[in-house]
């Protein structure tokens, strides 16, 4: 099937080029647990000062959920959803009276913590933990539709939830640096509108998108 080919194709793309990032190089579970909080609203380049420093700082889960308040806004101002932070001071809390410090290795428990929803707690479990579990953002969603060339409504949480079923099963035993090719050919190759560089990507002969020339008619993405 299509999607099956995945994996090796991207996996091979990722090693040969993806960008270098600080919490790529050590997948230190606090570590991806700071960044992907960072990137749920804020791009890559803007995020990095803010992780250096963060964790300059924080250099622990116990340093976080011990921080004076001030201390974890300042560090955040100018990133803004102030929310994202005092959240995750919550779960730093949390994993540290609920699991003496250690940020659990599963995908339940971690979505079972302050800030962490769907996304976060794959990002998080696959990453730090090559735990295969999907994880599907708007990113991720747009090569799919692409390559599947589906024209249903991607912010239709039912399509959202069966493109998870079948990420799933084509899932690697890399399954971090799978999700972060995935998310890596979204950010640098699969643009949205106008932009797509189909020229440099490692899936333009199975995109049935690009095949029939409609991949900017995709993702298509009607409000309710
Ligand atoms: N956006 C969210 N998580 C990311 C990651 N791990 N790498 C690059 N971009 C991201």
């Amino acid at each position: 099937e299509l999607l099956g080919e995945i994996p090796a194709l991207l996996l091979s793309w990722y090693d040969a080029g993806a960008r270098v990032l600080p919490w790529r190089e050590n997948p230190e579970p606090y570590w991806v647990w700071v960044s992907e909080i960072m990137l749920q609203q804020t791009r890559v380049e803007a995020v990095k000062p803010y992780y250096e420093r963060f964790l300059n700082e924080l250099p622990t889960v116990a340093d976080l959920a011990a921080a004076p308040e001030e201390q974890i806004l300042k560090l955040w101002e100018g990133l803004g959803y102030y929310n994202r932070v005092r959240n995750m001071q919550k779960a730093a809390q949390i994993v540290m009276e609920r699991y003496s410090g250690a940020i659990p290795a599963s995908y339940e428990e971690l979505r079972s913590l302050p800030g962490i929803g769907e996304y976060t707690a794959g990002a998080i479990a696959s990453i730090a933990f090559q735990i295969p579990a999907p994880a599907v953002d708007g990113n991720v969603l747009r090569v799919i539709s692409r390559l599947l060339c589906r024209r249903e409504n991607i912010l239709d949480p039912k399509v959202k939830k069966r493109t998870e079923e079948e990420i799933r099963k084509i899932i690697p035993k890399r399954a971090g640096d799978f999700n972060q090719s995935l998310m890596e050919l979204g950010a640098m190759v699969c643009l949205p509108n106008g932009a797509p560089k189909c020229g440099e990507c490692p899936l333009s002969s199975l995109c049935r998108a690009h095949t029939l020339g409609v991949e900017e008619t995709l993702p298509v993405k009607a409000k309710k």
